[in-house]
Parts: C-alpha cells; structure tokens; sequence
C-alpha cells in the first residue's frame, strides 16, 4: 500500500541571517508516496525556501525532513537522490539532448550500455526521442523544460522538486505541458512537490495543494475542497474570485447580512465559528450563483431560506466565448456571478435579473 507519509515534514523552519521574520515559520507537511502537492502563494511566503530545504540546498533553522520514514534533516544534497527541476532550466547549452539527460547517470557511475537504454527510455517518455542528438540552443523553451525534467526523472528520483518549472514558457505552451507533466508524474508514480504562485497550475495539476502565506501553511486540501471550502479570508480570495459579506451569526447556519437579509449558511464549514453575537465574513463563490429572466415562472415561490432570491439589476457583462462574467447590484451590494455562456442569450447593462444560490453554497469563513 502507498505511505502516505512518504515525505513528512515536521516544524521546518528557516531564518535567514540578518532577517528579524522567519521566511518559513515551523511548518508541517506530508506527501504520499506517488502524489503530486502543490506549493501554492504569493512571492515571498516561503515556498522555495521549502522546496530548496527538502532538496537539501538550503539548512534548515530547525524541524526534520523525513524520506520514506528515513531522516534526511542533515544528508547532503547530492545523497538525498532527489530529481530538481526549476525555473531556469539550467542545461548544458554546449551539450546535446542525449548528454544533458545522462550527466546525472554520468555522475553516478553508471555504465555506458544502462546509461544509453535509460536515456532512451526518458527521452521517449518525455516526447523528445527524436530529437536525442539535438544542442539545447536549437530547442524550444517548452522542449527544453521537458529535457530538464527527463534529467531530473532519470535517476528514478525518491522525490521529484519542481520550482516554478513553467513560469518563463508563454500561456500557450503553459497550458499543455502542465498536462504533460502531470500525465508523466502519474506513469511513473513519482512522488512531488510543485511550487507555483499559478493558482489555475495548482488546481489543475496537484492531487492535494498546500496554500502558503507569509511563511506558514494557511490551508492543506484537495483542490476542490480548497476552492469549494477555502478556511480563511486569505484563501478565499487568492484562489479564483469570491463574493464576501460582513455577516452577523445569529443562529447555528444562519446568518444576517445587511441589505440580504437572514441567510442560511453551510454548517459543515471547517471555518472556527465566531461568537453567537461576533461578526463574521460569508463567502459565496461567482459560479454558485445562478441568474434568472426577472419574468422567469415562478421565481417568488422557490425563494426560501435555504434558496433565497433576490432582484437585482445587470451592472456589466463580460463575455469570453465558454463564460460569461455579470457583475449584478443586488441591494445595496455588486455581487459578481459567472454562469457558462448559453448560445445567443446574454443579459446586457440594466436588464432587471434574479439572483439565487443554495444555502450550502455560501460558507462562513475565519480570518
Ligand atoms: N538568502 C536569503 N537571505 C535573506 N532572505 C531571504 C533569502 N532568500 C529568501 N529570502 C526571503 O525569504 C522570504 C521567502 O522567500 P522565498 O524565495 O522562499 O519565497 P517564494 O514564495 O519562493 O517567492 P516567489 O514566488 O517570489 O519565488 C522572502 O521574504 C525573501 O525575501
Ligand atoms: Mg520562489
């Protein structure tokens, strides 16, 4: 059975010299053996000081780093058997595909005859067999940052470190080589972690994302629970866009919202409840809100607690072929709605709509 806590990762912590902030502040983390964790957060919150501590290129302050249940707080960079892959793809520009790919066999010590089949073997499954024989400067940046990862899979890596390794590639080529990766991170069950500030990267990509903030982990999930239940403010509005409402509790799963009214809320919300009588903020997600013709049959009779409706007026409309982004006044507040676009059948500036969404839908969340 896969350990699922292949890599565990206990209170890590790192001050830089001369810093009065830790850049990563007693961490915990853990990653089962043939997952895929995204390191998600804005620039500075600590995620390559804790990728380059896991790899070893970085000592850490204090906390330990565990491999398959073996410490490895204090073994060496080059003995941790670790594959890297970053940002810049730092290959041998004067070096062919075939050679780039085999200098960490190279450094092993592993003999010509083995290093030549299992070269062949990355190169295939990364796509780029036929262009073994190719200078890096004659590649693509995407077919170079797919030479840096068969260099990193080579070795049959414990784990499998990627820093940003998509960030310097136009959208485009982005786009198909997050699948790419994925789909060889999965064939060969390599366990990894992905650093990214790309929350689309992240969610697409990782089994579980660990979502930082200035030097600590503000929430670990799934990316449907990370984006269905984010935990705090933070989270809420840096992965995709929310609703927020200044809210008072004023009983279990219910809510009072100025303008809106009483509202029902989710009560499974992992957020820590506030006080009875404490203000809270309620999220509501663009796609959980639906809109309605104002003439729509029936619309009164379906609002109730737990589905209310409300009339509201279309502010402005944002098209992108696949979706549509309203931006709706709704008593006193603009809440914005986005609905998978219909053929032919967009709301315009000032049409009279209704909005409704369900109970569950709306979350109370912490800080
Ligand atoms: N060598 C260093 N000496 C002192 N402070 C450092 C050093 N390296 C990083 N820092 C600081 O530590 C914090 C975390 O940096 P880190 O590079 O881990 O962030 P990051 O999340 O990877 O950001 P980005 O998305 O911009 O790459 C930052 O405040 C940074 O300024
Ligand atoms: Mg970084």
């Amino acid at each position: 059975m896969a350990d699922t806590n292949f890599l565990q990762i206990r209170k890590l912590r790192k001050e830089y010299a001369g810093t009065v902030v830790p850049a990563v502040a007693d961490i915990d983390l853990t990653v089962g053996e043939g997952e895929l964790l995204a390191l998600l957060g804005p620039s500075g919150c600590g995620k390559t000081t804790t990728l380059r501590m896991i790899a070893g290129l970085i000592d850490p302050t204090s906390g330990t780093i565990e491999v398959g249940g073996k410490d490895v707080t204090r073994v060496p960079v080059h003995k941790r058997g670790m594959g890297m892959v970053f940002q810049s793809f730092a290959l041998f520009p004067h070096l062919d595909v075939s050679a780039n790919v085999a200098f960490g066999l190279e450094m092993r010590g592993i003999k010509a005859n083995e290093r030549k089949a299992r070269v062949t073997a990355v190169l295939e499954r990364v796509e780029l067999a036929h262009l073994a024989d190719r200078r890096i400067g004659q590649l693509s940046g995407g077919q170079q940052q797919r030479v840096a990862l068969a260099r990193a899979l080579v070795v049959d890596p414990s784990l499998l470190l990627l820093d940003e390794p998509l960030s310097a590639l136009d959208a485009k080529l982005r786009e198909s080589l997050r699948v790419q990766i994925r789909e060889i991170q999965q064939a060969s069950g390599t366990t990894s972690v992905f650093v990214t500030h790309d929350q689309d990267e992240a969610l697409s990509m990782a089994d579980r994302v660990a979502v930082m903030n200035n030097g600590v982990v503000a929430q670990v999930g799934t990316p449907t629970e990370i984006y269905e239940r984010p935990n705090s403010v933070f989270v809420a509005t840096f992965i995709g866009r929310a609703n927020l409402f200044d809210a008072r509790v004023t009983n279990p799963g219910v809510v009072e919202v100025a303008g809106l009214g009483t509202l029902g809320v989710a009560t499974s919300t992992s957020a820590s409840p506030a006080a009875p009588s404490g203000t809270v903020t309620a999220m509501i997600r663009p796609q959980a809100i639906s809109l309605a013709e104002v003439d729509a049959a029936a619309a009164e009779s379906l609002a109730t607690p737990a589905r209310p409706v409300y009339d509201g007026v279309v502010r402005s409309t944002s098209y992108t072929g696949d979706q549509v982004a309203y931006r709706v006044d709704v008593a006193g507040s603009t809440l914005e709605v986005e609905t998978t676009a219909t053929l032919g059948r967009l709301h315009g500036q000032g049409d009279r709509v209704r909005v409704s969404w369900n109970r569950d839908d709306l979350r109370l969340l912490g800080d």
